[in-house]
């Protein structure tokens, strides 16, 4: 689509739309050992050579911790509605159980704090991944415990802001969180058990639907959320094996999650090719009936959508490990510096598709955005056209989205600034502000004055 049909799109969100930029505690504060601060499963796995690309770690990051009222002037300045940022579980309980650490409940209190004082709402997301490090040595998500201890934490931070903070997320991509954490071994905590991650899946959904029910009980008022990182995935041709693959896969990324959360109940032909695999959802009574607790929002997190094949190059369905074959094959669009296709289409796609599978739960995005090599901040300009581009493909396509009935009530760019991107370190760049991690000077990117210019022009002001 051209740039002015996108514009033209994108003018036609409402003026209640809400705009927004969002981070993640491990990814930006650095300070990992201050004010009484536990470790976290990502201060371990950044720790173990070779998982983190340079061995990178978050120990200092963008130091945020340290500059946090000025990053929230820079926030401010953007011209943002609200910041979806999250709380670091071992500031508030450094390991894990026990009673709340004042210190680290303040930093957020002052964080919340700022960003009212300057009119921007704050979405506090309550696990962005960074599991205390000894309830992962107890057995971590694939150990039931684990949902209760976060029941218990998600209270200690709800009650503290809750006079402040009206919109609470639960998790972050809890398919990341047991997939690339247990399954894949790509995240921390690093393990590679597909049963592990199995789980793990029930265990992050019980946890959300224990505290969920605990906070709306204490508050029946709040906007209450969890957020799904999801895509559309497509058949790469019409074959059988190929559309059974991509059942397969939207079952284990988007379904497993959705109708447990909407429905009250897994999806049959999920629990069946689990069976196939020998794995077992550990639900016990009363299970989903917790895990159904109405939700007010549902986070989305789009980047990229698959086209999916159930034949491996050797053109077999089942690999060697005995499960079929699930493989993506790329559709040879531009990718991002993460190789991920740009598939704005798919982001549609998606979003209509929740809307009608799903009907009756509005949608934020709660990210989209990303990664590219720009060239360091010479003259206070980082021409990031790439990223503008993308930023707005994608916006157009949440208004295409709302145009086809989505329900779709605001958008948060991933991410405000340059920060730790987990496995990869600080070499990928997903930033609207650039950060120079040698002085942590910040300078706002092109794209950044390009969002704040969009969101005046939608809003008219
Ligand atoms: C999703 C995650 O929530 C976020 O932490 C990450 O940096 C972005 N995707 C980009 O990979």
């Amino acid at each position: 689509m051209e740039a002015a049909a996108e514009a033209d799109l994108i003018s036609g969100l409402p003026a209640s739309f809400r705009w927004g930029v969002a981070t993640s505690a491990y990814q930006i504060e650095g300070a990992t050992t201050a004010d009484g601060r536990g470790q976290s499963i990502w201060d371990t796995y950044c720790r173990v050579p070779g998982m983190v690309d340079g061995g990178d770690n978050g120990d200092v990051a963008c130091d945020h911790y340290h500059r946090m009222p000025a990053d929230v002037e820079l926030i401010s300045s953007l011209g943002v509605d609200a910041y979806r940022f999250s709380v670091a579980w071992p500031r508030i309980q450094p390991d894990g159980r026990g009673p709340g650490n004042a210190a680290g409940l303040g930093f957020y209190d002052r964080l919340v704090d700022e960003l009212l004082a300057r009119g921007v709402d704050p979405w506090v997301t309550l696990y962005h991944w960074d599991l205390p490090q000894r309830l992962e040595d107890a057995g971590g998500w694939p150990a039931r415990d684990t949902a209760y201890r976060f029941a218990d934490y998600a209270m200690l931070v709800f009650d503290a802001l809750r006079d402040r903070v009206s919109t609470w997320t639960t998790l972050n991509e809890p398919w990341c969180s047991a997939m690339l954490g247990y399954y894949e071994g790509r995240q921390a905590p690093g393990r590679q058990d597909f049963g592990d991650a199995i789980h793990a899946v029930h265990h992050l959904l019980l946890g959300h639907g224990l505290a969920a029910g605990r906070m709306r009980a204490a508050e029946p008022s709040i906007q209450l959320g969890i957020t799904l990182n999801m895509g559309t995935s497509t058949p790469a041709t019409d074959s059988e094996a190929d559309r059974e693959a991509t059942r397969r896969a939207d079952g284990l990324g988007v379904r497993i999650y959705l109708d447990p959360l909407l429905r009250k109940r897994y999806p049959e032909d999920v629990v069946a090719d689990l069976a196939a695999r020998g794995v077992r959802l550990p639900v016990l009574d009363g299970d989903l009936e917790i895990i159904g607790e109405p939700i007010d929002v549902l986070g989305v997190n789009y980047y990229s959508s698959h086209q999916v094949s159930g034949v491996d190059d050797q053109g077999r369905t089942v690999g060697d490990d005995g499960n079929p074959v699930e493989t993506i094959v790329p559709m040879g669009r531009p990718v991002t510096a993460m190789d991920w296709e740009i598939v704005p289409e798919g982001f549609t796609e998606l979003l209509v598709r929740l809307s009608r599978d799903y009907p009756g739960t509005p949608m934020v995005i709660t990210e989209n955005g990303a990664a590219f090599d720009d060239t360091a901040a010479t003259d206070g300009v980082v021409a990031d056209a790439d990223r503008q581009a993308y930023l707005s493909a994608h916006l157009a396509a949440v208004a295409a989205a709302r145009q086809r009935g989505a329900d779709v009530r605001g958008y948060f760019a991933w991410s405000l600034m340059d920060n730790f991107e987990w496995s990869y370190g600080y070499a990928k760049r997903f930033g609207l502000v650039h950060v120079d991690y040698e002085t942590q000077v910040r300078t706002p990117k092109q794209s950044a004055l390009w969002y704040r210019d969009t969101i005046r022009r939608v809003r008219g002001s």
